[in-house]
């Protein structure tokens, strides 16, 4: 089973992720959590060219492949082969990203995106996707308030472009009706986690 995780900057969905996680051990689940971009060295190494700071030129196709290549290996390194034996992965975040972020808020085009990132999933498709939806400003707000999150590249941007990110992802949702499910980050972390909870116990 392999569960992805979607949504804006301060969404709430790395506590979520952390809940679900000891949920599904608690059952007696392998779980493995990862996150894009990242969750292997090369990738890692690909995700701090992306997000760095002084990379402000970076051209909005490079962009896109870089994410691409930096997935290819995560999903041939560690999701495969952990899928393989039987272990539940879930990544924050994975293709969806890629498609709202390059393919919506840059204008590189949902479809194009997808067609580039073909050669990366080689068809490793999450079971499930959940959305954070939330407003741009209720997002970087609380992340403005955690200090210890890194301000990166991408959180730079304007307002209007995270609110593409979140159009995008809405249009997505109704692109892969049964695969992307929303849930309103709004709510109390208990309330989100129920929802999430009813979501993934339906794949169980
Ligand atoms: P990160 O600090 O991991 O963000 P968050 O904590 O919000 O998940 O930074 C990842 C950034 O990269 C985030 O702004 C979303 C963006 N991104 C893309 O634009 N395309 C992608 O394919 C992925 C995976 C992430």
């Amino acid at each position: 089973m392999f569960i992805t995780f979607e949504g804006g900057e301060g969404s709430g969905k790395s506590t979520a992720i952390e809940r679900l996680g000891e949920r599904l051990s608690s059952l007696g689940k392998r779980v493995l959590i990862t996150r894009e971009p990242g969750g292997t060295p090369i990738s890692e190494e690909i995700r701090s060219i992306i997000l760095d700071r002084k990379n402000t030129g970076m051209d909005p196709w490079t962009e896109a492949l870089l994410y691409a290549a930096s997935r290819r290996q995560h999903v041939k390194e560690k999701i495969e082969p952990a899928l393989k034996e039987g272990t539940i992965v879930i990544s924050d975040r994975y293709v969806d990203s890629s498609l709202a972020y390059q393919g919506g808020a840059r204008g590189l085009g949902i479809e194009k995106v997808l067609a580039l990132n073909q050669f990366a999933l080689d068809g490793v498709m999450p079971d499930l996707t959940i959305f954070f939806d939330l407003a741009p400003e209720t997002g970087l707000g609380r992340i403005r308030k955690n200090q210890e999150r890194e301000v990166n590249r991408l959180d730079l941007e304007r307002i209007s472009f995270h609110e593409k990110v979140r159009e995008s992802f809405l249009v997505l949702k109704e692109m892969f009706p049964e695969r992307i499910k929303v849930i309103d980050a709004n709510l109390s972390p208990d309330k989100v986690f129920e929802e999430i909870w009813n979501l993934v116990s339906l794949l169980l």
